[in-house]
């Protein structure tokens, strides 16, 4: 089977992605190629932190690999915290801060229109590729449900009644960002293969 070195440190996130993966692809953590440290994010759009993440990774193997970058993008803050999203109350900031972050800047705003977005950066033969997913969905004015992480106590996806935390995890993960992104992946993967 193909082999993809993916850019995380996180193991949840690297087990998440291959079953989403559909076992078209195996992923190799950076451990399973004796890379560590940390990696740079520090461009200002999902696009740029893919491609710096998956750059990082293709400069120091050589090999075909991928790395995603998610945002929550809300409508009346103009899209923020967007690229933020992971320390949009400091740079060492909990959940909770963030929530409490997002909470206090929409207030009372009747227009809460919100969505997750993923991109997933393939390098593939030093080539990068883009593969996005997104759910939308409204903020909710208080936290629901204590599954998931992030921000998902406070995200209600479209035609659901409760939040992405109120879900069972295979639920979420059939309907997210992350899954339609790699969703996408999966078909190009494909389509490429069967060439
Ligand atoms: P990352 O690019 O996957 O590390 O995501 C950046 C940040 O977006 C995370 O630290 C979370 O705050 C938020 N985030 C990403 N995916 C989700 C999700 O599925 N639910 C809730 N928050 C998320």
């Amino acid at each position: 089977m193909r082999k993809l070195i993916f850019a995380t440190n996180n193991t949840h996130k690297l087990q998440e992605v291959s079953s989403m993966l559909n076992g078209v692809v195996e992923l190799k953590s950076l451990a399973d190629v004796g890379l560590s440290g940390e990696i740079p994010e520090t461009a200002d759009t999902l696009e740029g932190n893919a491609l710096q993440k998956a750059q990082w990774v293709y400069e120091r193997t050589g090999c075909d690999c991928i790395a995603d970058d998610t945002g929550l993008e809300v409508d009346c803050l103009g899209g923020r915290p967007g690229v933020y999203s992971a320390r949009y109350a400091g740079e060492h900031c909990s959940p909770e801060d963030n929530m409490n972050k997002l909470l206090a800047e929409m207030g009372s705003n009747s227009n809460r229109v919100a969505h997750f977005r993923t991109v997933i950066c393939l390098i593939e033969q030093g080539k990068p590729h883009y593969f996005e997913g997104r759910v939308d969905g409204t903020i909710l004015t208080e936290r629901h449900g204590n599954e998931g992480f992030g921000y998902d106590p406070l995200f209600m996806p479209n035609r659901f009644a409760v939040s992405f935390a109120e879900m069972p995890p295979e639920v979420k993960n059939s309907i997210s960002h992350r899954a339609r992104a790699a969703a996408e992946l999966t078909r190009y993967l494909t389509e490429s293969s069967a060439i």
